[in-house]
């Protein structure tokens, strides 16, 4: 059992976001989760179901034509009536994302040195030189041997894995209290991915850093996560530890998402989400849940609270 403190970083409650276009679309229907200090939270769900939107609204980052509802809190500090000046010292500083597409995260056109070394001049005003010494250090703490010669790297030299690992370097530098990972894993190997392991479990014990966790990879996800919270189509359907989660799913959506695994047979979730801008009355699984009955297909299920796990599904009472 993986010990954490009891304290809330982050508070989300209610969060809606929708963006608006030709017509406008919902794509985040009211989420609510917290994390708590060095706690890591893991949000999974197919393609589309809004993962990183939920990321980009902690971290105000969504485009200018998107309207997000509801409350962000950092320890009880509204995030979201914030100006971009506030936010900007938060950023980096108290949360840190590594995003989706590290290759689009690392400019080609810097070293690693200069690049790790900027929100440090940045935010603490360190001078380049000494800003350089304690990027070497942050290197050599993320098991770089070759440190100091990483300094004068270009991203285009390294692997994917090694990049990965300068963006983690690059996100906890400034020691943020949590660090939000988009899919960190994704397009890595078996190699990198266990050394990736290794540096996030190292963040969590040695710097109580919390993470809130987004990933396709359920084993990934199942070794790093104190809690997971299962997302379909904008919404919450599931929240419970990971022993529970993958002992004893309850939602349908959940045990279609394990059935997928290669252990389990590899038996995809038959169908594909609706367009969150075509989403049919009732419970937003139902078009493709198997134990559908006729009142998902009337009514919305709420999220329920049942032996301290919570799921959002009519079979639950
Ligand atoms: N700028 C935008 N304008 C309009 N719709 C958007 C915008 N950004 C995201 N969306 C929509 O929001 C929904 C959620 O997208 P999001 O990127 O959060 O999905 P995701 O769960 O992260 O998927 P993936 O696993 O593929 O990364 C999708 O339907 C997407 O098309
Ligand atoms: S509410 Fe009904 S359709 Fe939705 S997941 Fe539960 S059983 Fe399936
Ligand atoms: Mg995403």
């Amino acid at each position: 059992m993986k010990s954490h403190s009891s304290s809330t970083l982050l508070e989300v409650r209610n969060l809606k976001v929708s963006f608006q276009g030709i017509e406008t679309v919902t794509v985040l229907s009211g989420i609510s989760f917290s994390i708590r200090e060095s706690e890591t939270l893991a949000l999974v769900g197919e393609t589309g179901c809004g993962k990183s939107v939920v990321a980009h609204a902690i971290m105000h980052l969504l485009p200018p034509e998107s309207k997000v509802k509801g409350d962000i809190e950092l320890r009880g500090k509204n995030l979201l009536g914030l100006n971009e000046k506030e936010m900007a010292k938060i950023r980096g500083k108290e949360i840190a994302i590594i995003f989706q597409n590290p290759s689009l995260a690392l400019n080609p056109v810097y070293s690693i040195g200069h690049q790790l070394a900027e929100p440090l001049r940045v935010h603490r005003k360190e001078k380049k030189k000494s800003a350089l010494s304690r990027v070497a250090i942050a290197l050599k703490h993320m098991g770089f041997e070759n440190f100091s010669e990483c300094i004068d790297y270009y991203p285009s030299w390294c692997s994917g894995g090694m990049n990965q690992r300068f963006l983690i370097a690059a996100s906890t530098i400034l020691d943020p209290s949590l660090l939000i990972a988009d899919e960190p894993s994704k397009g890595l190997d078996r190699k990198c991915v266990d050394e990736l392991e290794a540096e996030l479990k190292k963040l969590k014990l040695e710097r109580k850093t919390a993470l809130l966790l987004i990933s396709h990879d359920l084993g990934f996800v199942q070794r790093l996560a104190d809690r997971i919270a299962v997302m379909y189509a904008g919404e919450i359907v599931e929240f419970a530890n990971p022993s529970s989660v993958f002992e004893k799913p309850l939602h349908p959506y959940t045990r279609g998402l394990l059935n997928s695994l290669p252990e389990k047979g590899f038996i995809p979730i038959p169908g594909i989400s609706s367009p969150l801008s075509d989403l049919s009355s009732g419970c937003r699984f139902h078009p493709r849940c198997p134990l559908r009955e006729k009142r998902c297909i009337e009514a919305h299920p709420e999220l329920k609270e049942i032996d301290g796990r919570t799921v959002r599904c009519f079979l639950y009472p």
